[in-house]
């Protein structure tokens, strides 16, 4: 039976991941401070018997050195996330986003060194992209960030630093990693205090609210449900010519984000409207967004059979569904 260590696994996608692993037989060990996620989304496999739950810091090296001695897979998902949370907070979130892996990567180094190779799945984003001008991306394309005094693109350049710094180890040791880059995941369990767009949206047409779009919401994202993205990261790392991969994970199936509120406000109430917000009064006067993201998953699909199971309106339908229940509970 295979052990896995998720860093940030009482998070959304974490707790999903925790999930889909236990199901697959796998004994699971999850590390979260619950800055940003919670032990109650774990509520669906706390009681198994192949998993365990620690509350603390992927930045405390004693305890991920005891963490990582007895696995043999970490998914590190730990990191802050959100862009509300990085314009409020840009030192946690570089801090956060950087030590962590760096131990991650050391201790798995150690046991390396002792004559265990543990692979490493290092969750990256899109946001490494940057503005990259092309219309969709693949992953060869080139970085472009803003300037450094606008703090929006430090959470970018913190997830470019990790994967860096994990191909490093790869190159150098021989560490085997993988690194995935996700595009907008969403589905159950998501929270919209941290700004994410469809719990937000689905959240407050629920309330009987208007709809708070920010600028002109003709910004172009790719929506995917958390269970293709989670299936895609565990057929990615039983993939053995995965290893020392960058890959682009998520939908490649466009919508602006006026139309998502469309979507959602058919789906819940006609009647509601949306309310068009500037990103100053969103976030701060010196916040920039990136127009259309976009990616190229020819080479995902290359690698794995990647069959996702959900298109945006049956995902709409899920996050509806779960949040009702939620708020009934
Ligand atoms: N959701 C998306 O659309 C998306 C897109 C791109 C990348 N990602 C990446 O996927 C990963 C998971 O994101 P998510 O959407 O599930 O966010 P999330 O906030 O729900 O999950 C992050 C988890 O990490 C935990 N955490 C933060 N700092 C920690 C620390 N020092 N030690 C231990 N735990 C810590 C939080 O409490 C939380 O449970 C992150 O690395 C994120 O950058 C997510």
């Amino acid at each position: 039976m295979k052990h896995a260590l998720i860093t940030g696994g009482a998070g959304f996608i974490g707790s999903h991941l925790a999930e889909a692993l236990i199901a697959r037989d796998y004994r699971v060990t999850v590390i979260d401070d619950e800055s940003t996620g919670t032990a109650e989304n774990l509520a669906g496999v706390r009681d198994h018997f192949n998993f365990s739950f620690v509350h603390g810091t992927a930045a405390d090296k004693g305890l991920m050195r005891s963490l990582v001695a007895d696995v043999d897979e970490v998914y590190h998902l730990a990191a802050a996330v959100g862009v509300q949370l990085i314009s409020t907070a840009p030192i946690h979130t570089i801090e956060t986003n950087i030590y962590p892996t760096e131990l991650v990567l050391s201790e798995l180094l150690r046991r390396k060194r002792d004559g265990y190779a543990v692979k490493l799945f290092l969750a990256s984003s899109s946001e490494v992209y940057g503005k990259n001008p092309k219309p969709i991306w693949a992953e060869d394309a080139d970085i472009v960030l803003g300037p450094t005094t606008r703090t929006r693109w430090s959470y970018g350049a913190s997830k470019a630093i990790d994967e860096f710094l994990a191909l490093a180890y790869w190159r150098q040791h021989r560490l085997p990693v993988v690194i995935g880059r996700f595009f907008n995941v969403v589905g159950p369990r998501q929270t919209g205090h941290y700004g994410m767009v469809l719990p937000r949206f689905v959240e407050a047409a629920l309330a009987g609210r208007s709809l708070i779009v920010h600028d002109d919401g003709h910004q172009v994202r790719c929506f995917a449900h958390v269970t293709d993205i989670v299936n895609s990261v565990i057929a990615l790392m039983e993939t053995e010519t995965a290893v020392a991969g960058v890959y682009n994970i998520g939908s490649d199936q466009p919508v602006s984000i006026l139309q998502l509120a469309k979507h959602v406000i058919e789906a819940v109430n006609p009647k509601l409207e949306v309310q068009f917000q500037s990103y100053a009064e969103a976030y701060d006067a010196d916040f920039e967004d990136v127009r259309s993201r976009i990616p190229d998953l020819s080479k995902l699909r290359r690698t794995i059979a990647y069959r996702p199971q959900f298109d945006l309106e049956a995902t709409i339908r899920d996050v509806l569904e779960t949040t009702r229940a939620r708020q009934r509970r």
